[in-house]
């Protein structure tokens, strides 16, 4: 009894109002509080693109700088977190320790159930931004049985990453303020989507009340499968198996035929090119300059060009996606395809909270859940087992 409406996967119902991110599919649009992606990404940095999407606005010299200090002085974890992590298996992906950490945090500080307080809800976020990387370098390091190294606060954000992960003195590139400027580029592509599937997890978990903590481990649980943040690995396979371009024609009249996809391609919400694809193929360029080219980068461009010729994908709109190109990078980059989705959550971290803050301070949010259309039996009579067997 009771009206309800069949949308399996919410494809036409909005869960909330926002102000934070705006797409217009047809048009290739993607806005945050306002401004175009193209502009955040070639203008700004990833902190200050991270500190728009949590308050709203621009900050100023004095709130900028404030920011960035918070940031950076909160990169260390507890000690027992690292232990906690290190008893984790040898062999364990990345994302499962990534999604088992941040949520052990709630327990170091369980002051974060608090979420009616601002400041406590300001110091959690600044806490959540500034650990992820730690976290997830430390995850790669597990990975390789390498020693975990601890944060560098004279670092810019994405640096310091990049050391955790690697170690200067490991590196060819960690250095390089190339590859730095395309990972700050590459985080702020990721940083806020909309409602996708990983930030209605956090939305739908946190309207629970629980702490930011377990809202975003539930998150980071949704980006881990394979249909949300695991495309670009896909892409990476695909171009590997298609090897060199003599190969393409063959492999587009097995998409055409319907054996496969062409992964990197189409997107439920853009009908047009993914305005961060157009970006990350130029970050491509950039980090080329500095690791030499991918070979498969030629593979790729040469697929786009036909695809984007072929009446089977003109007429469906599909166009490259945001996962297209960045594959590519992570991989020039030497980061195993397991690490490609920890990259993305990194980046995606500010969009979760700011989502999640809004969550919080919007009086007409109700806890989530949703109506089901019942298809099972009713009203039967139950035999106790010893009569039925
Ligand atoms: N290759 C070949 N045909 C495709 C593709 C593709 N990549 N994508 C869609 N189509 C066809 C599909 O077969 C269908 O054709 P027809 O009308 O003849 O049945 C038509 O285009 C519409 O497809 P759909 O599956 O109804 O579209 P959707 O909006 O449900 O799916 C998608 C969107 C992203 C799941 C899909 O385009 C796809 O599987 N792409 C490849 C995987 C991929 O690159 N995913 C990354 C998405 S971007 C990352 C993010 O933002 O999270």
């Amino acid at each position: 009894p009771g009206l309800a409406t069949y949308d399996p996967g919410f494809v036409n119902t909005a869960s909330c109002r926002s102000a934070i991110t705006y797409i217009d599919g047809d048009k290739g649009i993607l806005e945050y509080r306002g401004y175009p992606i193209e502009q955040l990404a070639e203008k700004s940095n990833f902190l200050e693109v991270a500190y728009l999407l949590i308050h709203g606005e621009l900050p100023t010299r004095e709130q900028y700088d404030a920011w960035v200090h918070e940031i950076t002085y909160h990169t260390f974890v507890h000690e027992n977190v690292k232990g906690f992590m290190e008893g984790f298996r040898y062999d364990a992906h990345p994302m499962g320790m990534l999604m088992a950490s941040v949520g052990a945090l709630s327990t170091f500080y369980p002051e974060s159930a608090r979420i009616e307080d601002p400041e406590n809800r300001h110091i959690q976020i600044v806490r959540m931004i500034a650990k992820m990387p730690t976290l997830g370098a430390w995850a790669f390091r597990h990975a390789q049985g390498k020693p975990y190294v601890y944060p560098d606060n004279e670092l810019s954000y994405a640096e310091n990453f990049l050391s955790m992960l690697f170690k200067m003195s490991e590196s060819k590139y960690a250095g390089d303020p190339r590859i730095v400027k395309a990972l700050d580029v590459l985080f702020i592509l990721h940083a806020d989507h909309e409602q996708n599937c990983s930030t209605n997890a956090v939305r739908s978990v946190g309207s629970s009340q629980v702490d930011p903590y377990s809202a975003v481990a539930a998150g980071i649980g949704a980006l881990f499968g394979p249909l949300h943040g695991g495309a670009n690995e896909a892409v990476l396979r695909m171009l590997r198996r298609i090897g060199t371009k003599d190969n393409i024609p063959a492999f587009i009249e097995g998409v055409k035929n319907g054996e496969e996809r062409l992964m990197g391609f189409g997107h439920r919400v853009y009908k047009n090119y993914d305005p961060r694809a157009k970006i990350i193929k130029k970050a491509c360029d950039d980090v080329f300059e500095v690791t030499g080219v991918n070979p498969l980068l030629e593979v790729a461009q040469e697929l786009e060009k036909i695809a984007l010729e072929d009446e089977y994908f003109v007429k469906r709109r599909l166009y490259p996606n945001v996962d297209f190109y960045s594959g590519l990078i992570y991989e020039a980059l030497e980061f195993p395809p397991e690490m490609f989705t920890v990259l993305f959550a990194i980046g995606r971290t500010p969009g979760w909270l700011a989502q999640w803050l809004e969550l919080t301070g919007d009086k007409e949010q109700k806890i989530a859940r949703p109506k089901q259309i019942y298809t099972g039996d009713r009203g039967l009579t139950f035999v106790p087992a010893e009569e039925r067997w």
